[in-house]
């Protein structure tokens, strides 16, 4: 759906867009108000999958594929917020995906720490609707400066109240399983 909202972006241009940024922002919100008399869900838990296809279909290079995924959670988490569902959950990066090409995983690595980087900004929908975001995960498998990102933006979002973001990153069942039963013992 979204390729062809672009492709039809494309064709009308700059003013063009705004009208049609407004008119689904007119029709969002009452969809949206009709949802919300119903009861909705609290919790809400998103799998990032297929990005790699998407960019394959379109003749993408993979990490083009990663940042439409991307672009496509924060439209997706946007409504949930303006829908008020409370909790998120998004299951971003397995220890799996580690096991890919290195410049796969490097440039997974490079975006994942620009786009927590990004959380901090003022515009950012953090900001915007006062979320507060935590990671899951092992984040030792994380490159140092991403792990120092996912540091910064806990610290930085410890006050807000209204959502919570749950980013899994770096997770796999062998390995909870492991860490859980250590635990344990310990
Ligand atoms: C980032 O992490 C991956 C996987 O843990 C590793 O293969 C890679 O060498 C690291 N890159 C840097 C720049 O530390
Ligand atoms: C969060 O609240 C605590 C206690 O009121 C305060 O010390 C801390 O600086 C606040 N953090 C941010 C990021 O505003």
């Amino acid at each position: 759906m979204f390729c062809i909202v672009e492709s039809v972006m494309d064709k009308v241009g700059n003013r063009g867009r705004l009208f049609f940024d407004s008119l689904c922002s007119f029709q969002r919100n009452c969809i949206f108000d009709v949802l919300s008399v119903a009861p909705i869900s609290n919790h809400i838990a998103f799998i990032m999958d297929g990005n790699r296809r998407y960019a394959k279909k379109w003749n993408m290079v993979e990490s083009a594929g990663h940042r439409v995924g991307f672009l496509a959670l924060i439209l997706i988490l946007r409504y949930c917020y303006e829908l008020g569902l409370k909790y998120e959950t998004v299951y971003a990066f397995s220890i799996d995906n580690l096991k890919r090409k290195p410049e796969e995983v490097q440039a997974l690595m490079d975006l994942m720490e620009e786009k927590i980087e990004g959380l901090m900004k003022e515009e950012s929908i953090v900001n915007c609707y006062g979320v507060r975001v935590h990671f899951i995960g092992n984040l030792k498998f994380l490159n140092k400066s991403v792990m120092v990102a996912t540091e910064r933006v806990i610290v930085a979002t410890a006050n807000n109240s209204k959502v919570v973001l749950s980013i899994c990153v770096a997770y796999t069942s062998t390995d909870e399983i492991v860490n859980t039963i250590q635990r344990s013992c310990d």
